[in-house]
């Protein structure tokens, strides 16, 4: 199983990603997970990719189709895995169809998680990350059990704790409103082209991920389900 979770974002590929992966034992791969890991480790790709995902723009092909290509060598990709975040280009998808197919595989369902833009800022400027395991939490959608308020209504930072390891969450550099419109316009401009590319391989199931997330899920569940 080679899945692509796909959709803008603040859709929900985080959210759901690692339901999938608990559910079918595949990895979920988030490239964005692990551009922020480089950039917290500072290694070269990180040092190249910190300025250009804080404004909201694209990485360059090259280093993400590297990262993926060196990931899915690993011996737990072996039964299949989950992209988060990849490919974004077409660029990007071409490049995955020949690795697959040196293997002799190809990519089997992408599930298009589709919502209005207009929705996605209240979703993004709320999010809070446990950055270690890439679980995502929102102030008012799905709040840490140990969240409080002050009497403005605004959440305590120091009250914002990862639900299984206590440990403290953050904010991403790039949820801003304004790397989010940057982000859009990258996702309108480079990435919803890709669908074209799967679309005539029968593969693309889209689910309205435009209600609660437990309404997503049930459509995630029957898209991953459903044949073809
Ligand atoms: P990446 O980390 O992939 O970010 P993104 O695509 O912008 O997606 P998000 O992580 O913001 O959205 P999500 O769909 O995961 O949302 P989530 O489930 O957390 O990439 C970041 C950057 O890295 C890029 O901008 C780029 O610079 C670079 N990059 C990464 N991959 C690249 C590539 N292939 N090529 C080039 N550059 C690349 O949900 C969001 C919030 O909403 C959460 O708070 C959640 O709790 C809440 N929520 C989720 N579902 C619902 C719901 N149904 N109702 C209410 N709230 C909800
Ligand atoms: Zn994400």
């Amino acid at each position: 199983n080679i899945l692509i979770l796909f959709g803008p974002p603040g859709a929900g590929k985080g959210t759901h990603g690692p339901k999938v992966e608990d559910m079918m034992g595949i990895p979920q791969l988030s490239t964005g997970d692990m551009l922020r890991a480089a950039v917290t480790n500072k290694t070269e790709v990180g040092k190249k990719a910190e300025a250009i995902m804080k404004a909201g723009g694209l990485v360059s092909d090259d280093i993400v189709v590297g990262i993926i290509k060196d990931r899915i060598k690993e011996p737990d990709c072996k039964f299949g895995f989950i992209l988060d975040g990849f490919p974004r280009t077409l660029k990007q998808a071409k490049a995955l169809d020949a690795m697959l197919a040196d293997e002799g595989a190809v990519v089997t369902k992408v599930v298009e998680l589709q919502v209005p833009d207009s929705v996605l800022e209240e979703r993004i400027c709320g999010r809070w990350i446990h950055k270690s395991s890439g679980r995502s939490y929102h102030v008012k959608y799905a709040p840490p059990k140990s969240m409080k308020k002050d009497a403005q209504g605004k959440p305590i930072e120091s009250t914002m704790l990862d639900d299984e390891t206590g440990e403290a969450l953050m904010q991403r550099k790039d949820d801003t409103a304004k790397a989010l419109v940057k982000r859009l316009q990258g996702y309108h401009g480079e990435t919803v082209p890709i669908l074209d590319h799967y679309k005539p391989h029968g593969i693309v199931r889209t689910v309205n991920a435009n209600q609660k997330m437990e309404g997503v899920w049930s459509e995630v569940l029957e898209a991953l389900q459903r044949g073809g």
